[in-house]
């Protein structure tokens, strides 16, 4: 077969703006200073922009020195944000060559910071609301959107915002970020990428007492009402841009697993903090285990937060186990939880289905402490919430009866992690293997610089979506998300383990994402998920459809 030549369509079938100011107002199109002298001409831009024409190099230079100069990171995020709604072009350039600097603003711990802040940075709006007073008419407004050539939607309810509980509409900066970084890290073109906020009200007291909170002034809605909502969404975003990808994000823990098994089989769908998280950890683990020299089957992993992010690690490291030969009960075996009750056992009453599955055979444990000394496990997982939890008893009982004690701290952001990245290499002389969600800077320990690894799940979930959207997948499968956790794992150089790193340089990111992409797409068509014809030259193919932050030159195209 020949190779598809099709490069995705620039700019997503939006409609060239008219003649002049327009084309400096449409952040699709605008270049602001760097029109070409035959581009003011023939857009019809001259006088309205200052003489002097500035290359893009420059233009980064400009945005730079600005982003340096402001007295907080959530003055850069409004910085960025302002950028993004003037110059999408220039944006992405500014965060793709700045990656390791740009992620902390756009995405965890400084968006957590500015979802706090919604109302009061407010400037432009972006993304697409849906509310309860939507209900029936919900494919009616999708039409204002404007264009039909949507791959990608992220999509909350802004119920559990990373660890920081309901933020209501103010949660929209989640899916806002996450699609920024779908563009950022693995090439998804942003005019393809659709932001969503369910608005169903909130619980969170503050906002709607506060009068410049930004959605509806009432309490959450539950039950038929949400569900019949949510599914109205589903049905519609599917009518209006058919094959679109949904991936849900930071819906509290009671709808998440609810509404994961309700549509995966329905529609081409996944549950980041679930699936994703489940990945990018089990990925971590395997890294681990190359500077620890254990095999994975020999572990016993405690996962310390029962919620959804626990459940996908537990999930895919049972997953992986079973391709390994272990069959499943005995894979579950290998992990443990402790939940704000304590450790989860048989005997305990009242367990939900999912934490049932991880109950074993063992007396009961209160706390954390406790049953890292009953169990003594090899891994210690943070995904709860609840800063400071790996205390320096916790942490010197892993080192205790650990010679490379493994301890990820994942919880987001960096004020909830369950321990920094110093107190673990301190508390163990420098022996853990420490993870984290949010980053921390590198740690100097006994003339050794050690460089904790950043947990973040924009090492997977960017290259499964370039994946599926370059196959035309129907749907997201679990073995997707082994495969990926397999690639990452994978990528990690011996250099990086050599500092202590288990997952590779963020500069890195768009190797890895094109590789999990590729990963995925074999699997898309090992699977039969696509009535696509698969491409000769697989990942040349995906490469080519990356988008890049160039600028085309409008004038000979006028
Ligand atoms: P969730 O709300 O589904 O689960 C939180 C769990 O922690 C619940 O089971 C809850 O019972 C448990 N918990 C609360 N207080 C506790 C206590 N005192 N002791 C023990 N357990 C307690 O939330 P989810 O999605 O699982 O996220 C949890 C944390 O993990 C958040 O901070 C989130 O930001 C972080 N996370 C990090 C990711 C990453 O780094 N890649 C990805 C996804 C989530």
């Amino acid at each position: 077969m020949q190779d598809q030549k099709i490069r995705p369509n620039r700019h997503a079938g939006r409609p060239r703006p008219g003649k002049g100011v327009e084309w400096l107002h449409d952040p699709v199109f605008s270049k602001g200073t760097a029109f070409s002298e035959a581009e003011r001409d023939a857009l019809g831009l001259r006088g309205l922009l200052p003489p002097h024409i500035h290359t893009m190099e420059e233009q980064v230079m400009r945005v730079m020195a600005n982003f340096h100069s402001k007295p907080n990171d959530l003055e850069r995020y409004v910085q960025l944000v302002s950028l993004q709604d003037r110059n999408e072009t220039l944006f992405y350039r500014v965060v793709m060559e700045h990656l390791e600097e740009m992620l902390p603003i756009i995405y965890t711990p400084t968006v957590g910071r500015a979802c706090q802040e919604y109302g009061y940075i407010f400037r432009r709006s972006r993304g697409f609301y849906i509310s309860s007073q939507d209900q029936g008419r919900v494919k009616q407004i999708l039409r204002n959107w404007p264009t039909r050539d949507v791959r990608v939607i992220v999509v909350t309810d802004g119920e559990r915002i990373l660890g920081l509980g309901d933020l209501g509409a103010s949660g929209m900066g989640i899916p806002v970020g996450k699609l920024a970084l779908y563009t950022a890290c693995a090439g998804i073109h942003p005019t393809q990428c659709l932001p969503v906020m369910i608005d169903v009200g909130t619980d969170n007291e503050s906002l709607l007492n506060d009068p410049l909170y930004t959605g509806l002034r009432q309490r959450r809605a539950r039950g038929e009402e949400y569900d019949a909502l949510i599914e109205e969404f589903m049905v519609a975003v599917r009518k209006t841009f058919p094959g679109v990808l949904i991936q849900f994000e930071d819906f509290g823990n009671r709808n998440a697993f609810r509404l994961l098994a309700r549509y995966r089989n329905r529609a081409c769908t996944f549950n980041d903090d679930i699936q994703g998280t489940g990945a990018v950890a089990l990925a971590g683990v395997l890294s681990a285990l190359q500077l620890t020299g254990g095999h994975i089957r020999d572990q016993r992993v405690l996962l310390f937060g029962a919620g959804e992010a626990g459940m996908g690690i537990a999930d895919n490291i049972t997953a992986f186990l079973s391709e390994e030969g272990l069959s499943p009960a005995e894979a579950r075996k290998r992990c443990w939880f402790v939940d704000s009750k304590g450790l989860i056992v048989k005997c305990r009453e009242q367990l939900t289905e999912h934490k049932a599955r991880y109950a074993h055979e063992h007396a009961p444990c209160p706390d954390l402490i406790t049953a890292v000394q009953a169990l003594k496990p090899t891994i210690l997982i943070g995904v709860s919430g609840v800063a400071k939890s790996f205390n320096q008893e916790v942490v010197q009982a892993m080192a205790g009866f650990n010679k490379r004690p493994v301890l990820f701290a994942l919880s987001n952001p960096t004020s909830k992690a369950e321990c920094t990245a110093e107190e673990a290499y301190t508390w163990t002389e420098g022996r853990a293997v420490f993870a984290s969600g949010s980053p921390f800077a590198p740690v100097n320990i006994a003339g050794q610089t050690l460089v904790p690894g950043q947990g973040n799940n924009a090492y997977i979930f960017p290259g499964i979506g370039l994946g599926v959207v370059c196959t035309g997948a129907r749907r997201v499968t679990d073995v997707m998300f082994i495969k990926a956790a397999r690639t990452l794992a994978s990528l990690v150089r011996e250099d990086e383990l050599a500092q202590g790193r288990v997952y590779p340089a963020l500069t890195r990111i768009h190797e890895v994402s094109l590789a999990i992409a590729v990963a995925v797409a074999e699997e898309v068509y090992a699977a039969k998920l696509t009535n696509q014809p698969r491409p000769n030259d697989l990942a040349g193919y995906i490469h080519s459809q990356m988008f890049r932050p160039d600028y085309p030159d409008y004038a000979a195209k006028a």
